[in-house]
């Protein structure tokens, strides 16, 4: 059983981070089929380490970040993004907290200095992110979803879920999304998760239910048939 502690991304952590979430994702057809066939997974890891640091620092407001680290030797084991919803932020109800204490200040990426953030941000913008675009009529079916039923209520959205394919079964997964439902449960929140289907059973077995799933063929584009999305939800349900 791994060693590891969930604890909020820092900076210095960027680059595994990166790497964790390269190695993870190139490992999930859906998101492989996404790039060019002759892109290798370390080039698109290395794209990634640059343009990772702004992604943890981008939107801070609402954004949070978790990463598993292994006890002994603090190696990145996993990462999980959230996303609050505009009521959560800067007071007023639905989970706000009308303090100027943010919510949820365990998981936000510590500010760093307008310097900094510069660099990061020509770092980013200088590093190409080229995904295909030809796909785009699979994706809008699944963003007409996911915007209908974001719409329904304020949830804080579960953004990115990712294990290195060798940290695998260890339960690291679970861990990350069980600290993000405390969290949702203090906040008073419900939580939407746009799902692959590898992750499905760690959803359900903490309490997500499928509101609906959109299955679309993509052999025309070079998948497997099996353009499957599943869109999920935990809800909050106030004490009695
Ligand atoms: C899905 C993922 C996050 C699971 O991470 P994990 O740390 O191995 O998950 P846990 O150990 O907490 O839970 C393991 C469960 O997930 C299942 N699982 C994990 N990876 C799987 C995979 N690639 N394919 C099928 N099932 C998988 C295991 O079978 C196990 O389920 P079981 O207990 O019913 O047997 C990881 O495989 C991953 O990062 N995949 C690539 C990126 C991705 O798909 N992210 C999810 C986006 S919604």
């Amino acid at each position: 059983m791994a060693n590891f502690s969930i604890e909020r991304c820092t900076i210095d952590y960027s680059e595994a981070i990166s790497r964790n979430n390269g190695r993870a994702f190139w490992e999930q057809p859906m998101w492989r089929m996404n790039w060019p066939v002759d892109m290798t997974r370390d080039y698109l890891v290395g794209v990634m380490e640059k343009r990772g640091f702004m992604r943890l620092l981008q939107d801070r407001e609402s954004y949070r970040h978790q990463m598993a680290v292994d006890l002994d030797t603090r190696a990145v084991l996993g990462y999980i993004r959230w996303q609050l919803p505009e009521s959560a932020l800067g007071g007023g109800g639905g989970g706000g907290s009308g303090t100027d204490v943010p919510p949820w200040p365990e998981a936000q990426v510590p500010d760093v200095s307008p310097e900094e953030l510069e660099k990061y941000r020509s770092l980013r913008d200088t590093t190409p992110w080229t995904p295909r675009t030809d796909m785009d009529e699979l994706d809008d079916v699944n963003d007409a979803i996911l915007k209908r039923i974001m719409a329904e209520r304020p949830y804080i959205k579960l953004d990115y879920l990712a294990v290195a394919p060798e940290n695998w079964g260890k339960g690291i997964a679970t861990a990350l999304v069980k600290s993000g439902i405390e969290a949702a449960e203090k906040l008073g929140l419900s939580i939407f998760v746009f799902a692959f289907k590898e992750a499905t059973g760690v959803y359900r077995r903490l309490g997500f239910v499928e509101r609906e799933r959109s299955i679309q063929d993509d052999t025309k584009f070079g998948g497997n048939g099996q353009y499957n999305v599943y869109f999920m939800v935990y809800e909050f349900r106030r004490p009695a």
